[in-house]
């Protein structure tokens, strides 16, 4: 039997049209993302996450000459949130990438920060609100994860059978 799964998503056109709290979190992965560290790949990435204690913690991409030691923005910015308060929920995640074409789509987060994401969905029971865009581009807003991520793989999958 074939089955199907379809996305649910907004679309905004400017920063103006989100909430006051939406937008003040994507500006802070906007600037995040100035920062970021990305000197073989050329490609910046600035994540900020909101906890429900209402701190904001961002990060950027972090690379390395040696190239897998590198780190995605998004991982970077929830790893060190739950560090510094590992009992806070985390509310929503906003992504800023470098954008080559304005009118597209802004990328979208990595199969491993998508997964990492997921984790944190699971182990709060509740779902991460992740918002995608840059100044200049349009913003894509996800209520959950599991928008990007369906079957994502969790501790379920991991208990043994009796
Ligand atoms: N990158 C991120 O920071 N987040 C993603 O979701 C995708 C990729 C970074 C990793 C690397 O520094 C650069 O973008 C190019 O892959």
């Amino acid at each position: 039997m074939k089955k199907e799964f379809t996305t649910t998503y907004n679309e905004f056109e400017s920063f103006r049209e989100l909430s006051k709290i939406q937008s003040k979190l994507l500006e802070e992965a906007y600037h995040a993302y100035l920062n970021a560290y990305a000197p073989y790949s050329n490609f910046r990435v600035g994540a900020a996450v909101l906890l429900e204690n209402d701190k904001v913690i961002t990060g950027f991409n972090q690379e390395n000459a040696s190239y897998p030691c590198g780190m995605c923005a998004e991982r970077v910015a929830l790893y060190s949130a739950t560090a510094q308060f590992p009992s806070i929920k985390i509310i929503s995640i906003a992504i800023c990438c470098q954008t080559f074409d304005l009118s597209e789509n802004p990328p979208a987060p990595c199969g491993m920060c998508r997964q990492v994401l997921h984790e944190f969905e699971t182990h709060n029971n509740d779902q991460i609100e992740i918002i995608l865009g840059h100044p200049k581009s349009k913003i894509l807003i996800f209520d959950s994860c599991s928008a990007l991520l369906p079957f994502g793989f969790d501790q379920i999958n991991l208990k043994r059978n009796p």
